[in-house]
């Protein structure tokens, strides 16, 4: 019997890392799954990775920061399965490193606009579906930059610390519908986004160093994170609403510090 048997499922930005392991676990997991990127490539990737597995989904070539392409995502999902119980807002790009006061206005929008319009919009146009049925599960993702500096630009933090934040006033404004949101804020993850960072220290030899300042001391996987949405996506973890899960090999739990040598 699969963790999320009968349920369906929308899960953005699924034609990579993090989206795509979480779309295939869902979907392994019992779940019928809309995937939604704007990567077409990518997208038929993780149709074919599901459909291979036996699993039912349909994929959506949409901008997940735009909210016709959002209303449009949520109808074909309900005309295609009918129901909805699920939405995984994952979506997210990473911005430039520009200096804070060479930024302009604009990237601070462009990023905005996937990294934190992108939740609320699904929240907005899904939860009314959840509301009827008195029962849903809305998952983010953030980031440990959201909590922390120095994970990222400036507008990525700001857009992540955004998603936190909207998890918690989303579960509160949802209270008494019985529709849950909650955020993940993963740590250094090997997915599409952080792929050069990987590939460079890889060629100058220096991999080892990768998620050194995590008590874990690696980076972490997709599929490490995609096993967390599939926690607060199921009713596993029906008593848990409103929350930001760090999942980062303990990085936010510390402080800076050098190691000590052991
Ligand atoms: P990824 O780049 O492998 O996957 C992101 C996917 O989102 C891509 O397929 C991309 O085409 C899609 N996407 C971007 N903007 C979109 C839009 N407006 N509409 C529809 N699709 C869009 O990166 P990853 O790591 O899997 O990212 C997933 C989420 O995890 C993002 O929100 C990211 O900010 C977050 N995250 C990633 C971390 C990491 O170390 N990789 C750490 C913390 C958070």
């Amino acid at each position: 019997m699969g963790r999320l048997d009968g349920k369906v499922a929308i899960v953005t930005g699924a034609a990579s890392g993090i989206g795509r392991a979480s779309a295939i676990l869902f979907a392994r997991e019992g779940a019928r799954v809309a995937i939604v990127d704007q990567n077409s490539t990518g997208l038929h990737e993780t149709v074919t990775a599901i459909s291979g597995d036996g699993g039912e989904v349909q994929s959506f070539g949409a901008d997940a920061g735009k909210e016709d392409e959002v209303k449009a995502v949520i109808a074909g999902t309900l005309t295609a399965f009918g129901t909805l119980d699920i939405v995984y807002a994952n979506a997210g790009i990473l911005g430039g490193p520009t200096p804070l006061l060479e930024q302009t206005v604009d990237e601070w929008w462009r990023i905005l606009q996937t990294n934190l319009l992108g939740p609320f919009l699904a929240i907005k146009h899904a939860a009314p579906h959840m509301i009827k049925k008195g029962r849903g599960s809305i998952v983010l993702t953030a980031s440990t930059a959201g909590l922390r500096a120095a994970a990222g630009s400036a507008p990525y933090s700001a857009s992540k610390a955004g998603v936190v934040s909207l998890a918690q006033t989303a579960a509160n404004s949802l209270s008494g519908t019985g529709v849950r949101v909650n955020a993940i804020c993963p740590g250094l993850i090997e997915s599409g986004m952080t792929r050069p960072m990987f590939e460079r220290a890889r060629e100058r030899g220096t991999a080892a160093k990768i998620g050194q300042l995590n008590p874990l001391l690696r980076a972490g996987a997709p599929e490490e994170i995609a096993a967390v949405a599939l926690f607060l996506a199921s009713e596993e973890s029906s008593y848990v609403n409103g929350q930001a899960f760090a999942a980062d090999g303990g990085l936010t739990s510390t402080l800076p510090f050098t190691r000590p040598i052991r």
